[in-house]
């Protein structure tokens, strides 16, 4: 018998029940071998995952999406945890046809013009690659966090994702902010250093500012929008 996605996801939550993230996703990494992949943006999140799937050698396969505007010392963490760990993580670039097409008639800050060109630019430079990220695997890990959003405070750890065809599993969800901090200063992580100027969520430069105190998580990602159209598009209902 063929279970569907939504049968697997209760099954794999029933299974993995108690289990530590890192025990899980070695479980994970052998239940779906060759088939599953990790999606780092390099926060401070992801550098954890990173380095539990790489200090401890979980075959994991791990691609970032290069937009092409991340900021340059997102560039600098992603060659940092390169040569820590000895790896080359894996990039996916918009493609160049659509792209071009859309700065052409566009221009190359056109988000900042409407809702619809900030959605299509995420589309093009995020959320398409994506999609070729995901091609061919069963399991999404990502380092989203209950405490990042309204959005994201009720998600299940697993969750069947209807769009992308795919089983996520959120590792750090229920994580707090202090929690990952600390692990990535007993482990002597490398981290994005805009994270020490008041930097929480980070995503591309021209679409994120630093959060004042008291600000929400998210209030500095596409900070000129109303809170409730902030998503790009990679995780559909989160
Ligand atoms: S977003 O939807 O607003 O862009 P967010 O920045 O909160 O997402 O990140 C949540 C998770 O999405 C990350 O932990 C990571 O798994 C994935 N993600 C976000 N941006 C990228 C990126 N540029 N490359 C790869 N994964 C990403
Ligand atoms: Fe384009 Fe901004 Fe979306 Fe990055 S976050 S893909 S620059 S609209």
């Amino acid at each position: 018998m063929t279970l569907s996605g939504k049968e697997l996801v209760s099954q794999l939550i029933h299974q993995y029940s108690g289990l530590s993230e890192l025990a899980t996703l070695s479980f994970l990494a052998d239940h779906f071998a060759g088939q599953i992949v990790f999606s780092s943006s390099f926060s401070f999140e992801d550098q954890v995952i990173s380095h539990q799937l790489l200090s401890n050698k979980i075959p994991v396969s791990i691609f970032t999406l290069d937009t092409g505007r991340l900021f340059s010392e997102t560039y600098a963490v992603w060659n940092s945890s390169n040569e820590k760990y000895q790896t080359k993580i894996k990039a996916y670039y918009p493609s160049q046809e659509k792209l071009q097409a859309y700065v052409e008639e566009k221009g190359p800050n056109a988000f900042y013009e409407s809702i619809d060109n900030r959605k299509e630019c995420c589309f093009i430079r995020k959320v398409e690659p994506l999609q070729r990220a995901l091609a061919g695997n069963k399991l999404w890990v990502t380092g989203l966090r209950a405490e990042h959003s309204a959005a994201r405070h009720d998600l299940p750890t697993f969750e069947w994702d209807e769009t992308n065809q795919i089983i996520k599993y959120h590792p750090l969800l229920h994580w707090t902010f202090e929690e990952v901090k600390d692990y990535i200063t007993k482990n002597n992580i490398p981290y994005n250093p805009l994270h020490d100027r008041g930097f929480v969520s980070i995503g591309c430069a021209p679409c994120t500012r630093a959060v004042k105190p008291g600000e929400d998580f998210r209030a500095g990602r596409w900070w000129w929008e109303d809170a409730n159209k902030k998503e790009c598009g990679l995780h559909a209902t989160n």
